[in-house]
């Protein structure tokens, strides 16, 4: 069934030179804080690491929903945990088969997460659906802010929505890159109950009015 539509602020789009300035400006309207780490090998594209996360996790109290662009995260997870992470997701792509990593992820008392690529077919993540508190689906290729939104997503969720309510999973459906007041509602409509926004948020000339736009977008 679907949850209460959550939002997910992406530290990506922030200015890293005052970024817990930027995390604090949106704290009290998003619900979640994403955080992409990427590796260099998995996506053509070096972000940040255990020891920003630390840093982040400091001055705020957020859920922080670490997307693992990175070939070996299950290296990373125990780290992860101690910086202040909550929920992280690894990709399918890295882990065709995840029951060990998921594993992993929750004996560190972490929620898990499987993000698939814009190429990747859904069945690729079926049967492991029972594993996840998230299925984050990719909106863009991955690796960089700011792409333009791939509009064939919103089929994916639509059929992602239908397999995760016939098995009757609480799983939450995240929809990453591209999204932004402009294509929220048709986004929310295919299904998603976690949006994650980068540019839209923290390269909008007011942060804050941009997530209650997004909101208002949501709810209509
Ligand atoms: C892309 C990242 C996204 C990115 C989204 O690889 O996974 O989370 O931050 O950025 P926007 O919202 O700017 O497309
Ligand atoms: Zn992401």
């Amino acid at each position: 069934m679907i949850s209460p539509p959550r939002i997910a602020a992406s530290i990506l789009a922030a200015d890293f030179a005052r970024l817990g300035e930027e995390v604090l400006r949106v704290e009290p309207y998003v619900d979640l804080l994403h955080i992409d780490v990427m590796d260099g090998h998995f996506v053509p594209n070096i972000t940040f690491g255990v020891p920003v996360i630390k840093s982040i996790r400091e001055v705020s109290e957020l859920t922080f929903d670490c997307h693992l662009m990175m070939t070996n995260p299950d290296t990373y997870l125990e780290q992860l945990r101690e910086a202040g992470a909550d929920i992280v997701s690894v990709h399918i792509e890295v882990f065709p088969e995840p029951s060990r990593v998921a594993e992993q992820a929750r004996a560190e008392g972490m929620g898990f997460g499987l993000a698939l690529n814009p190429a990747t077919p859904l069945e690729a993540v079926e049967p492991y659906l029972e594993l996840c508190d998230l299925l984050v689906v990719m909106s863009v290729e991955p690796g960089f802010g700011g792409q333009e939104f791939i509009e064939a997503t919103f089929d994916k969720v639509q059929r992602a929505r239908k397999l995760v309510d016939s098995h009757g999973l609480p799983t939450d459906i995240e929809i990453d890159g591209g999204i932004g007041p402009g294509n929220v509602a048709r986004a929310r409509a295919a299904g998603v109950d976690v949006f994650v926004a980068g540019n839209a948020v923290f390269r909008a000339p007011d942060p804050v009015a941009a997530v209650l736009a997004m909101r208002a977008e949501i709810d209509r």
